[in-house]
């Protein structure tokens, strides 16, 4: 929320054998069925895949395990046994653990035959480089966890699964910007990595822009959950034209592994919604979470948010300088290749409900909630203000 706290420092980092299953020409799975798993009803596929998750114990990876399990499929991670789920724990104990360190140490993934790799840690391109040839004959496919963050610095208006990467860092950046800069590098050069090596008939990359819901450890998203529930006066910063672009994390999730059942290889940009949406729209939709009544305070002044040190409120990023098109990537191709979106209420309240489970520490919490700088507890005095000036 304040410039100072980064919106990158909160993403967290980080004897051949021939394949005897050849891939299928219509999928690597087929005859789907159904199976319970909690109190959901979920598809299911009669031939489960063996899916190597690298990572897989942070926010992206649970999910992702979840859903597959549902599915049928047989889950391996590998970590370095240091992040532990903050949600579905109980899943997460059922699946092979692997450990080891992508920075040097690989011996457990070798030797071995997955259908598929996810790549969810890939936070260097020569850990995806690494990981990319070690497993190339041993894995049919290669689903590389990118980011809209390849599009950095956003300065047009309908980003495309062709439009140019950024693959270096100019010179004199510093600050939030390099942070930008060098992760969006980093992405792009793994993609490139991914196919060179897996080759495009056998890779598949998704860029999803911010993730939201149950299990996110950046904290980027918490804000509107807490502030929504309590209901009466709320701030929000942005004007009607200011575009906003998130995704669930399920969504995303499992849109990933359904990708890879149907063999569905290529590049997809990933943000949602589907339907272009401003932040008065999100938050007027977003309110239907909660039964407390509730009004919006509009804060159009740009000048005066950044006095207040409000620059973004994800989803919402004040679309200046090389931030102006970030919520303008284009989804086409994913939605016409079978991503899907829940309703923004299950994602918010589900959110809630996690940040409020065992899941979450009351540390965790009170670093948010009792913070004096969070906007939670500025935003009183920010209203006030902005009345006084009006
Ligand atoms: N959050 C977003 O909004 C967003 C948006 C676009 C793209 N993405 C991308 O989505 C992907 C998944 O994000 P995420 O938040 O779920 O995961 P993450 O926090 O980026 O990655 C953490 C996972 O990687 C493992 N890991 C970290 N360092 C490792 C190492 N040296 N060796 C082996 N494993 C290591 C961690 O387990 P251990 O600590 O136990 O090793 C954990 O399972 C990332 O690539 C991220 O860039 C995220």
């Amino acid at each position: 929320m304040r410039k100072k706290e980064s919106r990158r420092r909160f993403i967290k980092f980080g004897a051949k054998i021939v394949v005897a299953t050849p891939l299928l020409a219509y999928g690597l799975s087929s005859c789907k069925n159904s199976k319970t798993v909690g109190n959901k009803i979920q598809e299911s596929t009669s031939r489960g895949l063996k899916i190597l998750i690298l990572g897989g114990s942070s926010f992206l990876g649970p999910h992702q395990i979840a859903y597959a399990l549902g599915r049928g499929h047989e889950i391996t991670t590998f970590t370095r046994g240091k992040t532990k789920p903050t949600i579905h724990q109980k899943l997460f104990e059922q699946v092979e653990q692997l450990i080891g360190d992508r920075n040097d140490n690989l011996t457990a993934l070798e030797n071995r035959k997955w259908d598929a790799v996810i790549d969810n840690s890939g936070h260097k391109v020569e850990w995806t480089r690494q990981t990319a040839e070690l497993l190339k004959d041993n894995c049919d496919l290669y689903l590389y966890t990118s980011s809209t963050g390849v599009f950095y610095p956003y300065i047009n208006s309908d980003f495309t699964e062709e439009s140019e990467l950024v693959l270096e860092v100019p010179a004199g950046v510093d600050g939030e910007m390099k942070m930008e800069y060098d992760y969006g590098v980093m992405k792009a050069l793994s993609e490139i990595e991914t196919i060179k090596t897996f080759g495009e008939d056998r890779s598949i990359i998704v860029r999803p822009t911010y993730m939201i819901g149950p299990a996110d450890r950046t904290n980027r998203f918490i804000h509107w959950p807490i502030r929504l529930s309590k209901g009466g006066e709320i701030l929000v910063p942005g004007k009607p034209e200011d575009k906003i672009q998130y995704l669930d994390v399920r969504d995303a999730a499992e849109w990933m592994i359904r990708l890879i059942e149907d063999k569905k290889v290529g590049t997809y940009n990933a943000p949602g919604p589907k339907e272009a949406q401003d932040i008065f729209q999100f938050v007027e939709e977003a309110s239907g979470s909660f039964d407390v009544s509730s009004s919006i305070v509009k804060i159009d002044d740009y000048d005066f948010l950044k006095d207040n040190g409000i620059y973004y409120l994800v989803p919402w990023i004040m679309p200046e300088g090389n931030n102006v098109g970030s919520s303008h990537i284009n989804n086409t191709k994913a939605f016409a290749n079978g991503l899907t979106c829940r309703s923004l209420t299950h994602t918010v309240r589900d959110t809630y409900n996690w940040w409020y489970s065992d899941g979450v520490s009351q540390e965790q919490r009170d670093k948010i909630e009792k913070d004096p700088k969070n906007l939670l507890l500025t935003e009183a005095s920010i209203i006030e203000k902005w009345k006084n000036k009006r």
